[in-house]
């Protein structure tokens, strides 16, 4: 079976207002998520990609939320397509980095 390529556009840095897009071709085949795009990306391209999730394609942990092109989704859900998916972090949450947000409770924040 011959895979087909995604582009995922993935938002970059620890500040939304100075972060930038890295652009990263990734091949996959029909039914793979975006968790395991952004997973291979950082196994064999980037290792410093930050991206966190648990459960891993159960759909039980609720980590790998993300806006996927703008639409707020679970990563481990979403399929990968051909072409530009952007990929950015959980909007009006802290942003730790790249795609990791701080989703605690405000109060139990330090
Ligand atoms: S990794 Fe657990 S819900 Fe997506």
């Amino acid at each position: 079976m011959t895979s087909k390529m995604a582009c995922l556009r993935v938002f970059r840095g620890s500040d939304r207002a100075g972060g930038c897009y890295q652009d990263y071709q990734v091949a996959f085949e029909d039914g793979d998520s975006v968790l395991d795009g952004l997973t291979r990306i950082r196994a064999d391209e980037d290792p410093s990609l930050a991206v966190r999730f648990s459960c891993f394609n159960a759909n039980v942990c609720k980590e790998c939320s993300m806006l996927i092109d703008g639409k707020v989704e679970y990563a481990c859900v979403a399929k990968l397509t051909e072409g530009i998916t952007q990929v950015d972090p959980l909007p009006k949450v802290p942003l730790l980095r790249d795609l990791v947000t701080d989703t605690l409770a405000k109060k139990e924040r330090l």
